[in-house]
């Protein structure tokens, strides 16, 4: 599942919303300006920036130049953390971390600079570089690699450093939902810390300088290790396969939506209730680890995986018709008088439209852990969604989809995480500060 939306006509949703966010910057490879604005709209910087529309077009077929991923860089600051909106990178580190026993408020605040820190110093333009107490090497002779660390905080982070007058409402447990299968061991965590490049080392370079960072203050509660599709391996930008074959993330809310920012964002000074004002210009983060039952999946007719769906395997178009990024007509009906996406359709069940206008924006990595102690192959979605209240965003949907998702027959939820990611931070600042300085 990916934020990057499909081929040449629609904009990518990972593009950047607003100048605030972490919008990738210089250098502007052919990549880059692909691979972010998405190629629509890339045509249309291009096109602005003087060269014509044959230009344009031949941008549009053009395959990537491989050389360029590792000069992607996606600024650390910003009033928003990066790796929100940005389209998900090919490989990603989600790791949730406990603080030690005696860690407190102080110690928390320590951690969250060096992090933060850290993370400035390995996302910088050009030639990223790294605290040198931390360093391995690993990382060296690469770019950038488009790295993202977005750092966040889980309910008990706020009782063990006295800060519970600080939590958010929105912080509130997630409900149970009857068919989840949860292993509380890889669930939830004091800091959630999500780690995407398109370098395999760049990524794991972050993980363990973040990991070295923490010593004596926190330790590593679960890790997930996730993948996406190279940028560079189709002839052209393309919304990503998830491991069951679909095109994934076609339909997600996208940056030049109206009203994308309070679907995602907590507004400016907090939201009324739900979110204190230290979490301006963040988001929350819902994790789930959804395993895909891959061996019976197989056995299904394409035919039957697309009514499953609701949407086209080849090209992922809807059912009713069009295009990939054609609007969904959950009305329409098929020549034998059927529902043309079914009744059970996920594309249904999910929609906002059936859930009273709830949103997020996914953002999530196919995962393969090799195979399960049940034969099967271990794999499947490192879901994560974002928005501004998970109780309008993801808390709504999953309600629906446990009970009457056609796809849920496939799928097991077998770990789970709820994260408030505060805002940015500033050139000198540390992500948190508001709250642990506040
Ligand atoms: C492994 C699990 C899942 C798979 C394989 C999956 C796959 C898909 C696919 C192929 C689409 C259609 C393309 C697109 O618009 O992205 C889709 C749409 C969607 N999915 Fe999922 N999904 C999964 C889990 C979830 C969960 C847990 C949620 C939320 C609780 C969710 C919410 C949505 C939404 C909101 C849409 C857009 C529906 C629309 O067209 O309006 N999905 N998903």
């Amino acid at each position: 599942m990916s934020t990057v939306n499909d081929d040449t006509t629609a904009p990518k949703s990972g593009a950047p919303a607003a100048p605030t966010t972490g919008a990738p910057t210089a250098p502007v490879t052919r990549r880059r300006l692909l691979g972010t604005a998405g190629a629509a709209g890339a045509a249309g910087l291009l096109v602005g920036g003087g060269a014509g529309a044959a230009t344009a077009a031949a941008a549009r077929t053009e395959p990537t130049a491989l050389s360029s991923v590792g000069t992607g860089h996606i600024p650390f600051e910003g009033a928003r953390q990066a790796g929100i909106v940005e389209p998900a990178q090919a490989r990603a580190h989600l790791v949730a971390f406990d603080l030690a026993p005696g860690a407190d408020r102080r110690a928390a605040a320590g951690l969250l600079r060096r992090w933060s820190d850290a993370a400035r110093e390995m996302t910088r333009e050009g030639r990223p570089t790294t605290p040198a107490a931390y360093d391995d090497q690993v990382a060296d002779d690469a770019g950038p690699s488009s790295l993202t660390v977005t750092f966040g905080f889980g309910r008990s982070f706020f009782a063990r450093t006295g800060l519970t007058g600080q939590r958010p409402q929105a912080l509130a447990p997630l409900p149970d939902f009857p068919a989840d299968a949860l292993d509380a061991r890889r669930s939830n965590g004091d800091l959630w810390v999500q780690i995407g490049a398109d370098d395999a080392l760049v990524a794991f370079h972050a993980l363990r300088v973040l990991q070295k960072a923490a010593h004596g203050t926190a330790s590593v509660r679960w890790q997930m290790n996730g993948f996406n599709r190279t940028p560079g391996a189709t002839a052209r930008p393309m919304t990503v396969r998830n491991l069951m074959g679909q095109i994934d993330g076609t339909n997600n809310p996208k940056p030049t939506d109206p009203g994308f920012d309070q679907k995602v964002f907590v507004p400016a000074g907090g939201s009324a209730g739900s979110s204190p004002a230290w979490m301006a210009g963040g988001s929350y983060a819902v994790v789930r680890r959804i395993r895909m039952l891959l061996d019976s999946w197989d056995h299904l007719s394409v035919a039957r995986q697309e009514k499953v769906i609701g949407r086209r395997k080849s090209d992922g178009a809807p059912l009713s018709g069009g295009t990939a990024t054609t609007p969904v007509n959950l009305a329409a009906f098929d020549a034998d008088n059927s529902l043309a996406i079914a009744g059970d359709a996920h594309i249904r069940v999910a929609a906002a439209a059936s859930n009273g206008g709830a949103a997020m924006l996914r953002r999530g990595f196919s995962y393969h852990d090799g195979i399960g102690s049940d034969g099967s192959p271990d794999a499947g979605l490192l879901f994560v969604a974002w928005q501004a209240d998970p109780m309008r965003g993801f808390v709504p949907v999953q309600r629906k989809l446990d009970g009457s998702d056609g796809l849920s027959r496939f799928l097991r939820h077998e770990a789970s995480g709820l994260f408030a990611v505060p805002g940015g931070a500033g050139p000198g600042e540390y992500v948190g500060q508001r709250l642990l300085e506040g």
